[in-house]
C-alpha cells in the first residue's frame, strides 16, 4: 500500500494534480452520470476531488492511509466527507452510492484476489442501477519504475470484464490509452 518518496512527491504535485483533474478524470467518467452520492475510493492528496464535486451531488472519499485522510479532511473537508477505511471491506452500508470511482489506486491493491475483494465491496455499496467507475495505469517498465520499493499489482484490463462480470456488473465496458485504462459497469 506505501508509496515511495519519489511517488509521494509525484502524487503531492500541482503537474499531477492538473494532469488527474482535466485529463484522467474526465476521460474516466466521460458520459458517466455519477448522481447524487459519489464514493471514491484512494483520494489519496484530493486531486479529483473539485472535478468530481462538478459532476455529483455529493461526494465521500475512503481512504486507507490515516494521514492521507487526516489532512484531507483538513484541506478539503467542505468538499467531501472523508472516511478512513479499507476499499477491500468498507466502513458503509449496502446500496448507499449513486456511483462508485476509483483512480491510479488499484494497483496498490497487493493482489489480484484483493482487488476483486474490492470490486464486490464496490458492487455491495452501489444501488442498484449505479456506476462503478475509473482508471489505472498500464503496466510498463516506467510504471515498474516509478514504483520500486512500493505495492505495485496492475490490473491487466483484459482480464477486468470476466471478473467484473461473475461479481454480478453489467454493461462492462473497458477502454486502453497510450498509459492508462479505463472502466465502467453497472450495478443492475
Ligand atoms: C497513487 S494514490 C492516487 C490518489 C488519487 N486517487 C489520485 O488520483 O491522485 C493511491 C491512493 O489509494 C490509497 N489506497 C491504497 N489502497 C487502498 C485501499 N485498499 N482502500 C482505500 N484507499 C487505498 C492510497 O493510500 C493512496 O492515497
Amino acid at each position: 500500500m506505501g508509496m515511495n518518496i519519489f511517488h509521494r512527491y509525484l502524487c503531492r504535485s500541482s503537474a499531477w494534480e492538473r494532469a488527474s483533474a482535466t485529463r484522467i478524470v474526465p476521460w474516466a467518467v466521460e458520459s458517466i452520470p455519477l448522481g447524487d452520492n459519489a464514493l471514491e475510493i484512494g483520494p489519496g492528496y484530493g486531486a479529483n476531488v473539485r472535478t468530481l464535486r462538478e459532476r455529483a451531488g455529493a461526494l465521500t472519499g475512503l481512504e486507507i492511509d490515516p494521514a492521507l485522510a487526516t489532512r484531507l479532511r483538513e484541506k478539503q473537508g467542505g468538499q467531501v466527507r472523508v472516511i478512513e477505511g479499507d476499499g477491500t471491506a468498507m466502513p458503509l452500508p449496502d446500496r448507499e452510492f449513486s456511483s462508485v470511482l476509483c483512480f491510479t489506486m488499484l494497483h496498490h491493491v497487493p493482489a489480484p484476489a484483493r482487488q476483486d475483494e474490492l470490486f464486490a465491496e464496490a458492487f455491495r455499496v452501489l444501488r442498484p442501477g449505479g456506476m462503478f467507475a475509473g482508471s489505472d495505469g498500464l503496466d510498463s517498465f516506467a510504471f515498474r519504475l516509478m514504483h520500486l520499493g512500493d505495492t505495485c499489482v496492475p490490473v491487466p484490463p483484459g482480464t477486468l470484464t470476466d471478473r467484473l462480470a461473475r461479481l454480478g456488473f453489467t454493461d462492462i465496458e473497458i477502454g486502453t490509452g497510450p498509459t492508462m485504462f479505463r472502466f465502467r459497469a453497472r450495478r443492475p
